[in-house]
């Protein structure tokens, strides 16, 4: 018999569990799932931007050796200067890792950061890895409140609340998955005073920095914060949509000669894993520079505007469900009124719609909200597809009783 790590107990990743076990098995007994429950813009026709894939293929020669373990010069030189024109002082490519996805990025910053105990703030709801890799790296994740009567932003007072002499980092994830929040100025400047005040790494999340709808603004946090350490993550799953080259990056920025240890940690670990993917590395230059063509997709008339206000306005008009809007990246929060739809047990939930409507959505619990009253909705796919869902779950909830 072989045992399971004890250390992977408490880890959860429940959006990628028992539901999506279930969709493969009535997959692999012929039926055809619709699934809205990945951020995977390129199987709904959003593809790769065509110059990225041309870079990609026209360096695989080059590509065949181990880079840098931080990776590529050229590619660390666009991320640095990427950032300086978002106005982070002091970053240069020495201070950029590249990585197998954001994904990777986030467990080797927790890992080389997080003793046995130590906490970690993460927004509640929150994308669910972080809370994950909290875990899997022996600490403890704490999670505070954001609020959906305020669009969604962290409400400061419950964040501030929940510091103890633990807390080694907080997490912000703005735009948000899966609330679709973008803070304002004013919030992000609140949560990065918490985190001053309280000597805490910022860990900022910003892989939906250019999926932004109507007058929404993303305010980088590490440009607001030049005196505070903080880990900008980002890559080219979304605004590039090419989540399946696996690239990402992170840019360190601030007082880094007060981490020296830490960073040699993320160098040691960076190292230990030889070299993220070459070949995606050299698509990040040309991915940074030049045309944006997300620019196009998320402006009137463009998909993923369109997208977005089809299933909002869809989803609202089904009896007891309401969603704030969402002003960025690429998800739907939805609400059901406990008053209408009595839920007990949001997986459960999720299950039923399944196997009654062929229908992956993904269950509020499953994000880290404590609550069993919230689904998320992907609206990646085109306007007809949306309608059908949406019809799918309308007819579904008229019925369904926990
Ligand atoms: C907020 C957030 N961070 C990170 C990731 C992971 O991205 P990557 O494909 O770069 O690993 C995702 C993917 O959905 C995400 O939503």
């Amino acid at each position: 018999m072989v045992a399971q790590a004890s250390r992977l107990k408490n880890v959860r990743y429940d959006i990628r569990g028992p539901v999506l076990r279930r969709a493969q098995e009535l997959e692999a007994a012929g039926h055809r799932i619709l699934k809205l429950n990945l951020g995977n813009p390129a199987p709904w026709g959003l593809n790769t931007p065509e110059p990225i894939v041309a870079d990609m293929v026209q360096h695989l020669g080059d590509a065949e050796g181990y880079s840098d373990a931080r990776g590529i010069y050229s590619a660390r030189v666009a991320v640095a200067q990427y950032y300086q024109t978002l106005g982070v002082k002091n970053v240069q490519p020495d201070d950029v890792f590249l990585g197998n996805g954001v994904s990777e990025l986030i467990v080797m910053s927790l890992q080389a950061l997080l003793n046995t105990g130590d906490e970690v703030l993460v927004p509640s709801p929150d994308y669910p890895l972080w809370t994950g890799a909290v875990t899997l790296c022996g600490g403890r994740p704490v999670h505070y409140r954001c609020d959906e009567s305020l669009g969604w932003e962290p409400d400061l007072e419950h964040l501030a609340a929940q510091i103890t002499p633990n807390t080694r980092a907080m997490v912000i994830i703005n735009p948000n998955n899966p609330t679709g929040a973008v803070y304002s100025r004013e919030i992000l400047l609140g949560m990065l005073d918490i985190a001053r005040r309280h000597d805490l790494l910022v860990l900022a999340d910003e892989i939906y920095d250019k999926i932004l709808y109507d007058d929404a603004k993303h305010e980088c946090a590490a440009a607001l914060a030049p005196d505070l350490l903080v880990i900008t993550m980002s890559g080219l799953s979304k605004a590039y949509r090419a989540a399946g080259f696996r690239s990402g990056w992170m840019a360190i920025s601030g007082p880094t000669g007060t981490a020296t240890e830490y960073l040699e940690g993320v160098q040691l670990l960076a190292n230990m894993r030889l070299c993220p993917n070459v070949p995606a590395q050299h698509a990040v230059q040309t991915a940074l520079g030049g045309f944006q063509s997300i620019n196009t997709l998320i402006r009137p008339g463009g998909r993923l505007y369109e997208q977005r206000n089809h299933a909002y306005n869809k989803i609202n008009a089904i009896p007891g469900v309401d969603a704030v809007q969402p002003r960025g990246a690429l998800y739907l929060f939805a609400r059901l009124d406990p008053e209408v739809h009595k839920i007990r047990d949001d997986q459960k939930l999720i299950i039923d719609l399944l196997e009654q409507e062929l229908m992956l959505l993904s269950h509020g619990t499953g994000f880290n909200l404590p609550t069993p009253d919230h689904i998320r909705l992907v609206f990646l796919a085109p306007v007809d597809v949306l309608d059908d869902a949406t019809d799918r779950l309308h007819r579904f909830l008229e019925t369904y009783r926990q």
